[in-house]
């Protein structure tokens, strides 16, 4: 079977990564989870004090950008690839309300995004890919053979992402994830590069009323389409 590109772009929190995975493992493709990749230069933008609630210092996180270095590594137990920045595992640090309330503004900075662009091409290079992200298939991979725009309703994805989190002990308010999943959405589609919009060809899921077996099941029968 030919081997295709497969780019998942959408709103926050709208399930995009546990599809592409779901995809990854039937098709026995590679994932890559773009959000990783932001959320990890988010947090080495925290870490090193160029973001807070206060200021944004975006001149010295674009400079630091050559000592970024973004490695997906393949954990075999979690049948998934973890985030490592500068060598270290920060799968965990990535995935924090913190990162999230900051990772929106460092991902409207053109220079973070044409590097991590650049590094995501590469990835997709041989094709036999899933990508989620914001951009992928208007901007990483405009001629991806199928294109899937996921969407639901903010209420609904706060929801899910507050349960998630509530699992991993963080202690967040329902309030706090609505406020973020509304916020992240609006700078991701009223940002000048690269905005969340759904490309032409791109097919749109909404999942407000569909569970993960019908959503899969819909979408491998559009794979059995194109290939
Ligand atoms: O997918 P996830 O919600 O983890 O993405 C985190 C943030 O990273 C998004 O809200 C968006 O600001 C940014 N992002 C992006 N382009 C991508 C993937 C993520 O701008 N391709």
């Amino acid at each position: 079977m030919k081997k295709i590109t497969i780019a998942i772009d959408g709103f926050s929190s709208t399930g995009k990564s546990t599809l592409a995975k779901q995809l990854a493992k039937e098709l026995e493709y590679v994932y890559v989870d773009t959000g990783a990749m932001y959320r990890a230069v988010a947090y080495f933008a925290m870490k090193n004090q160029f973001i807070d609630a206060d200021s944004f210092n975006k001149k010295a996180l674009i400079e630091s950008l050559p000592k970024i270095q973004l490695e997906f590594k393949y954990n075999a137990v979690l049948g998934f690839a973890e985030m490592y920045l500068n060598g270290e595992n920060v799968e965990k640090q990535i995935r924090t309300i913190e990162v999230s309330n900051f990772v929106s503004a460092v991902a409207a900075v053109s220079e973070v995004r044409s590097k991590l662009v650049e590094q995501q091409q590469e990835m997709g290079k041989n094709k036999g890919i899933v990508m989620d992200g914001r951009d992928i298939g208007t901007v990483v991979f405009p001629d991806a053979e199928l294109k899937i725009f996921m969407t639901a309703s903010a209420e609904t994805r706060a929801q899910r992402r507050f349960d998630e989190l509530q699992q991993k002990g963080d202690n967040v308010t329902y309030e706090e994830v609505l406020k973020n999943v509304v916020d992240r959405d609006h700078m991701d589609t009223h940002r000048e590069d690269s905005p969340l919009v759904i490309a032409d060809d791109a097919i749109e899921i909404d999942n407000s009323y569909l569970n993960k077996e019908e959503q899969f099941a819909a979408v491998l029968e559009l794979i059995n389409d194109v290939v």
